[in-house]
């Protein structure tokens, strides 16, 4: 199938900085795809680009198979983007500029007032909708530049960093909002520093570092890729010996064992299978285990894994 997405080899410079360098990424049709990476990493200029805001220095985007290059009115039509710094438009008031934007995107007048509503209402804007832009809270500010998404209903929905100035309250709402449009049929890109929400919302993230990706695939199996990212510990009656300590590393392949004093700390890949087979050997040993639990990764290791710093609990 063709992807909604393919990004070949596209580099954007800007003077001297290079923001993105050769990313190739492709984005399926239908899923919600999550871009992370460290500030400054290139997320929101890759955006912007598949946007047809920025044009590629090199190399080219292909939105349901349409150059960002040759035909970017052709991508017009599918993009809808959020971008990470709201901005207004020539007229200010929210209604007038989510009015215009409806209009803009297709509606008939009386379409584009129902539809307006509705979703300022599901945004909890409706009450500001007569204020100044420049007025509003950023965060009322950013429901507004959400909003324009949620109306156009693009076939390719973009959010750069969705709920990153919103309350706990509207930060669900608009989770519940992208998953809606999801259903609907959009394929979506969330660009985000919060891990809890890529977590939450993405099928599938990319992770990026200086313009290029370190890391693609799902969250579970970005967790497993993580050498030695899950962490047995024990804690037994008595000491061990080292050569005990080796048997086990080498029987479930553990790729670092930690012994101080009483305390063991495996650190292996896929624990949750292999947990079993330690409390046998510890047992067969005739060690008494006091205390075992496991440390699944989280999406936060993973972070810092592939962005450079090191894993929680990692003190070599
Ligand atoms: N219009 C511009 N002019 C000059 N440099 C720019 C411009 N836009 C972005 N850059 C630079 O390009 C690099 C990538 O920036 P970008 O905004 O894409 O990062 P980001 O991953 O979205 O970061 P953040 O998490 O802070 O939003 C940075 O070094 C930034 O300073
Ligand atoms: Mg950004």
């Amino acid at each position: 199938m063709e992807p909604a997405v393919e990004i070949v080899d596209l580099v954007k410079r800007f003077g001297n900085t290079i923001a993105v360098d050769k990313l190739n990424l492709s984005i399926y049709d239908g899923e919600i795809f999550g871009l992370l990476g460290p500030n400054g990493s290139g997320k929101s200029t890759t955006l912007l680009i598949i946007s047809t805001v920025y044009k590629p220095t090199s190399g080219d985007v292909y939105v349901y198979g349409k150059s960002v290059v040759k035909n970017s009115d052709e991508v017009r039509k599918y993009v809808g983007i959020a971008f990470q710094e709201p901005k207004a438009l020539w007229v200010d008031k929210p209604y007038e500029i989510l009015l215009w934007h409806a209009m803009v995107v297709g509606y008939s007048m009386s379409d584009a007032r129902k539809v307006v509503r509705q979703v300022m209402e599901d945004l909890g804007v409706w009450e500001y909708r007569n204020k100044m832009f420049s007025e509003l809270s950023g965060g009322n500010k950013k429901k507004v530049e959400l909003a324009k998404v949620f109306i156009q209903k693009p076939r390719l929905a973009i959010f750069d960093e969705p709920t990153a100035q919103l309350d706990v309250i509207t930060k669900h709402q608009v989770w519940n909002m992208i998953e809606d449009l999801r259903r609907n049929g959009s394929t979506i890109i969330v660009a985000t520093n919060e891990m809890s929400e890529a977590e939450r919302l993405s099928d599938r993230i990319g992770i990026m570092y200086r313009g290029k990706l370190r890391a693609l695939g799902t969250p579970e199996e970005l967790k497993d890729g993580i050498p030695g990212g899950d962490i047995i510990e024990i804690i037994v009656d008595g000491p061990v010996r080292e050569s005990f300590v080796e048997a086990i590393k080498n029987d479930i392949d553990a790729v670092r064992i930690d012994l101080k004093d009483a305390v063991i700390r495996i650190y292996v890949n896929k624990g949750e299978e292999k947990i079993a087979r330690v409390v046998d050997m510890f047992s067969r040993g005739g060690l008494k285990v006091r205390q075992i639990s496991l440390k699944e990764p989280t999406l936060d290791d993973v972070f810092f894994y592939y962005t450079g710093a090191k894993l929680a609990g990692d003190n070599n």
